[in-house]
């Protein structure tokens, strides 16, 4: 067991000037780093996605998840380049969208994403869906190999692989993608891929963290957030940062944005921390897509 993944201790504090929120940085299995807790910015248009860039980076996120399925890179790139915070200390991700499975599909669909960025490198890259049935995500990964070799990027992974998916790509190229992002949130904790993820040190993203908000009407979770003056998003994130998850939480209110990054000033007990362990719904408790099932080309 590899203590350091366990217990986190290998985190770094990323510290942000101005007295803003420092956030950790949870090491990655090529030797990068990416803060522990990042900004999502699934279903946020193109328009209003600059002002939810630009308020995050205001307020102290480091890291920015979006993808090309959400139609907004443009937006996101924009915020990015307008911010007064240096490129390098970003951390930014997208993801191939399944229509472009393929060796050179990939590689192109990178350079298209790096366009409309207006970025010249990714740290991070991911395989969105492995979307079985076509059979086509080995050689997405063998693109994203290329592509990080290229300069591309800086780190790949995977998002929604099943146990199968990941040992087939690690089987047949040898490399290891660096995350797994996967839904993960206290009704739907995913504990049955840890250990695979945690013996080919993948760390786990959880994506959707705090159930797409569904999570935030859980009584459990209230009466602790009551008992610690916190709001029910500040648990739910408290919650993934102590079970050393990375987490993305997505808002486009500046108040909540602020908020779900105002989570370092206290910590959940044992007992709090096993209370939301039995919240687990597994599998009722997904929100998102099966990804076993899933396998739309879009
Ligand atoms: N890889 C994948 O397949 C995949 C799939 C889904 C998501 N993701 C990533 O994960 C990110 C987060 O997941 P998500 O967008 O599904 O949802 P989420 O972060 O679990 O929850 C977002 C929802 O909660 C609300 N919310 C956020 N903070 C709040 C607060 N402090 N108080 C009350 N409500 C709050 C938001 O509303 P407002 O915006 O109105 O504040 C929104 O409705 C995405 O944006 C995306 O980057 C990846």
């Amino acid at each position: 067991m590899n203590l350091e993944f366990e217990r986190g201790a290998a985190a770094e504090v990323h510290n942000t000037p101005g007295g803003l929120p420092s956030i950790p940085l949870v090491h990655l299995n090529d030797g990068n780093a990416i803060p522990q807790l990042g900004f999502g910015v699934w279903q946020v248009g193109n328009d209003e996605v600059v002002k939810a860039v630009a308020t995050a980076i205001g307020a102290g996120y480091r890291s920015i998840d979006t993808a090309q399925g959400y139609d907004n890179e443009k937006g996101v790139g924009r915020a990015i380049r307008e911010a007064s915070v240096d490129r390098d200390e970003l951390f930014v991700t997208s993801k191939l969208r399944t229509r472009l499975l393929g060796e050179k599909e990939a590689v192109e669909g990178l350079k298209g994403s790096l366009k409309a960025l207006g970025l010249d490198y990714l740290d991070m890259f991911l395989i969105h869906w492995p979307a079985p049935v076509h059979d086509r995500y080995v050689a997405a990964w063998q693109g994203l190999i290329r592509a990080r070799e290229e300069g591309l990027v800086k780190s790949i992974g995977v998002s929604n692989f099943l146990p199968e998916h990941l040992e087939r790509i690690i089987w047949e190229t040898g490399v290891k993608p660096v995350v797994n992002q996967i839904e993960t949130h206290p009704e739907f904790q995913q504990r049955e891929i840890r250990d695979i993820l945690k013996r080919h040190d993948i760390r786990q993203e959880s994506y959707s963290p705090l159930g797409s908000g569904a999570a935030l009407d859980n009584a459990v979770i209230g009466r602790i957030a009551q008992q610690h003056g916190k709001s029910p998003a500040q648990v739910i994130i408290r919650w993934h940062l102590q079970e050393w998850l990375i987490v993305i939480p997505k808002s486009v209110h500046p108040d909540r944005i602020r908020e779900n990054l105002d989570v370092f000033d206290f910590e959940l007990s044992d007992d709090e921390m096993a209370a939301i362990a039995r919240l687990d719904r597994t599998p009722e408790g997904r929100t998102g897509s099966d990804p076993s099932t899933f396998n739309d080309l879009w």
